[in-house]
């Protein structure tokens, strides 16, 4: 066994532990009463960062959440990598679904349940453990790490992306490395080398200036929840194709070999069915189901509210409706140009006899990272080496924008090495995560960090 794991392996009930205590602070971005909380989670990383030997570590305060960085720069001239992740985690509504309480986590069959487990708190430990695995060992590291960790990667990167254009020394780096992805299948080894970008808009329609009885007003005035059922129709044809004006004009069409590599991935669809208990499957024609979820377009209603919900019945033509949509996007699609195509169709499908608002939330563009290259058959050794298996290829169909703009910034390629399940349950209730995928990341990224010394 080599040092590192053996390392890992007599520390294995601490780091769960300390994993155990990282979890328990909700750290919810996007919820102004979590906001002290938030902090915490960052204060507790900068602590855990200094304990374990790191340097330079520093809160850096932004308009929103802070960010935690810190670096050892000690490998003369070998590879700078920089180390991204998230420590803040999506709301955990409905939160009466949990099994357990989404911040006191539990292990149960070898998986530890949580907010946050896989979506990313738990991988983002897995690399302070790896650089901890590598000072304790070796009292150094192999190559120079810079670690910069955000809390608010759910709602947008905001502040990062201003962050990153105003930091650009400070962040300088060969190559960035992300655990914040799933792989491909459990035992599965996988190099996620695309993920799709992103548009989120929100539609207000608004009719009368009050709620009106439905018997009395019913028929002579238009509803907003039937005019706002009606344009959402409008959005996709039955052949799964979203219809708005110029939305596929910068679609990079799949190649023949693309398809093929594809169409190589295990990929069992009644399995698929029966995990999420739908009785058939509905997108792109002429797409198989990878094609769609991960290197073809979507388009899907998140939200949508107006009207009477509670219980029982309540005649009423409600006064206003909404909804918030999102598009996932594949290159080379522009989100911002897509968000202008959007608001353009809705102004032109909208009734008259409702006015209609559209706004744009946030987006990021997608991204793509070559294969070929010397950065990414390391992570194949490293992972070969922890999996005992050859990794498969294969892309992602949820979104990181903020690697495009350590692209664009930096010039720095991201490397995704992720070591979620595609059933870990992120942004949904009983998030969890693999604790074998836990201990088996702390290896691969340690011997990730040996191998990038070697290039
Ligand atoms: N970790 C996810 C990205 C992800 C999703 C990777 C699914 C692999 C599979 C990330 O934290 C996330 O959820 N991103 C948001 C981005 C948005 C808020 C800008 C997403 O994809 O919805
Ligand atoms: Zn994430």
């Amino acid at each position: 066994m080599k040092e590192l794991d053996k390392y890992i392996e007599s520390n294995r009930d601490r780091f769960l532990g300390e994993l155990k205590d990282f979890l328990s602070i909700p750290s919810i971005s996007n919820d102004e009463a979590s906001k002290s909380d938030v902090r915490r989670a960052a204060e507790w990383l900068s602590a855990e960062m200094n304990r374990i030997g790191m340097e330079n570590v520093k809160i850096y305060e932004t308009e929103g959440h802070p960010v935690v960085y810190a670096d050892y720069l000690h490998a003369g001239k070998k590879p700078t990598a920089l180390i991204y992740g998230h420590y803040d985690v999506q709301p955990v509504d409905p939160v009466e679904l949990w099994d357990s309480p989404p911040f006191e986590p539990v292990v149960k069959d070898g998986k530890i349940y949580a907010r946050g487990s896989a979506d990313d708190k738990g991988q983002i430990f897995m690399h302070v453990k790896s650089l901890e695995t590598h000072l304790k060992t070796n009292n150094t590291l192999p190559i120079n790490i810079k670690v910069i960790f955000e809390g608010e990667e759910e709602i947008g990167s905001v502040n990062l992306e201003k962050f990153i254009g105003n930091n650009k020394k400070l962040l300088k780096a060969d190559y960035v490395v992300i655990s914040d992805t799933s792989m491909y299948d459990k035992d599965l080894p996988s190099i996620c080398y695309g993920l799709r970008g992103l548009t989120y808009m929100q539609i207000d329609v608004t009719g009368p200036n009050r709620d009106l009885h439905s018997g009395t007003y019913g028929g002579g005035v238009d509803n907003p929840v039937n005019a706002l059922a009606n344009i959402i129709t409008q959005l996709k044809d039955k052949d799964g194709r979203i219809t708005i004006d110029g939305f596929y004009d910068d679609v990079a069409e799949l190649t023949k070999k693309e398809r093929e590599e594809f169409a190589r991935l295990p990929f069992d669809e009644k399995k698929y069915m029966d995990d999420l208990d739908v009785n058939g499957l509905f997108g792109e024609k002429g797409y198989t189901t990878i094609e769609r979820v991960s290197a073809r377009p979507s388009l899907d209603c998140n939200g949508i509210w107006g009207g009477y919900q509670g219980q029982g019945a309540k005649t009423v033509l409600p006064s206003s409706a909404g909804a918030k949509i999102s598009m996932r996007l594949v290159p080379n699609q522009n989100p911002e140009k897509i968000a202008q195509l959007f608001e353009k169709f809705i102004v032109k499908i909208a009734p008259a006899s409702v006015k209609v608002k559209v706004t744009s939330l946030h987006g990021g563009k997608p991204s793509v990272t070559a294969i070929d290259t010397p950065a990414i058959n390391a992570a194949v050794k490293a992972l070969k080496e922890a999996f005992g298996v050859e990794p498969v290829y294969f892309k992602e169909g949820g979104s990181i924008p903020i690697v495009n703009t350590f692209k664009e910034e930096l010039g720095a390629d991201a490397i995704l090495l992720g070591f979620g399940l595609p059933d870990d349950n992120i942004h949904s209730p009983n998030e969890k995560f693999d604790l074998g995928n836990f201990y088996k990341g702390i290896s691969t990224i340690a011997y990730y960090y040996e191998e990038l010394s070697k290039i």
